[in-house]
């Protein structure tokens, strides 16, 4: 059995995708999971936020219970030299009492590693940037006090599924803050950055489309980038003066670079079919190196269209996401790397 843990109110809409994907799946209410017996054969989830592969279903462990049930999935599973991360964390209630949990798990298992595996205890590490290949993922879900999953996904799964298996814990970021930021949209394009791992780097060129009042241009500037901006509405007053940012008043969805860009960054409030038809084009033509391009959805009919995303543009990238951000509202965010350009 697979458990996802989905994104937040998200239960209902991830198991329609599941079963779109011709995986059955259901939600557990008792621990707002949503199961399957099958991966998905294309891995990309819009609406979950993690994946347990393989997850075994924890009852009624006490602290060491829980420490000694860590050790046998992992006895036989995890080489001593290979690098693995730990995921231990509470699915449950507001306060402190689940962190606090898990910390005390946490010193027990350390506590049998040291002696018994002491070299397994050395090669554990602590990291939220991308899976290597050769990196395995252990997650502990606490969805009680004594009730909960145990994953084990062995390297290289982290990296092949790094579309649904996220290097952060149970997948959530933090909203980012910048009050000089113009919106508070500036937080999706960081938010995607952390996923993917790679940055808007100085010296890279950008395209911003629908960028209006600035939020996404003001992160590429302030990295160092050069932007080219399109919206029918001009920037913030300081970014429309900024050297490295070119405004164009024009219509986003026929602007054409010269030659490819580093990034395409595109946040146009439109149907999500015509936003995604725009990355597809830009993709086919090998305008961009890079992606994030923001899906706005009214109400939820229209999500079942993601379905044909994820047959188009993953053969055309080298890495291909397509998630429900923490930091978006009724959006999901696709990005990611072209194929070679
Ligand atoms: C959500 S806002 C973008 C916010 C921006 N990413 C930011 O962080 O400040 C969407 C923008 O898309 C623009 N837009 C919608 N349709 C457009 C089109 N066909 N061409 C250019 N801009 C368009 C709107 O004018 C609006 O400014």
């Amino acid at each position: 059995m697979h458990a996802f843990l989905p994104a937040a109110d998200c239960a209902a809409f991830l198991v329609d995708e599941l079963q779109r994907a011709g995986t059955g799946a259901h939600l557990d209410s008792s621990t707002g999971f949503v199961h399957s017996d099958a991966l998905p054969a294309l891995p990309w989830l819009a609406f979950a936020r993690q994946t347990l592969p393989e997850a075994a279903v924890v009852k009624d462990a006490s602290i060491n219970g829980w420490a000694d049930q860590i050790i046998t999935r992992i006895a036989g599973l995890l080489p001593d030299a290979q690098p693995w991360r730990l995921h231990l964390w509470p699915a449950y209630g507001e306060g402190r009492a689940g962190l606090h949990r898990c910390d005390l798990i946490r010193t027990a298992l350390h506590e049998r590693l040291k002696k018994r595996r002491r070299a397994l205890l050395r090669s554990l590490e602590e990291s939220d940037m991308p899976f290597l290949p050769g990196t395995s993922l252990v997650q502990a879900v606490l969805t009680g006090p004594d009730a909960g999953y145990i994953s084990v996904s062995q390297a290289p799964q982290p990296v092949s599924l790094r579309a649904i298996i996220s290097p952060f814990i149970g997948g959530d970021i933090p909203h980012a803050e910048d009050k000089a930021a113009p919106s508070r949209a500036f937080a999706k394009v960081i938010e995607a950055e952390l996923r993917l791992g790679q940055q808007i780097e100085r010296g890279q060129t950008c395209v911003d489309l629908g960028a209006s009042p600035g939020s996404w241009s003001y992160v590429a500037i302030q990295r160092g980038a050069h932007v080219t901006a399109i919206d029918r509405s001009p920037l913030r007053d300081d970014l429309m003066r900024n050297p490295r940012l070119s405004f164009l008043q024009a219509d986003a969805f026929k602007y054409k670079p010269e030659q490819p860009v580093d990034w395409l960054i595109c946040d146009i409030i439109a149907a999500p079919q015509r936003s995604m038809d725009l990355l597809v084009e830009w993709l086919r033509e090998k305008r961009m190196r890079r992606f994030i391009v923001t899906l706005k959805f009214k109400g939820t009919d229209e999500y079942p269209l993601m379905d044909s995303l994820k047959e188009l543009a993953p053969p055309l990238c080298a890495d291909f996401r397509l998630t429900r951000l923490c930091a978006n509202k009724n959006e999901v965010t696709a990005f990611g790397v072209a194929a070679a350009v």
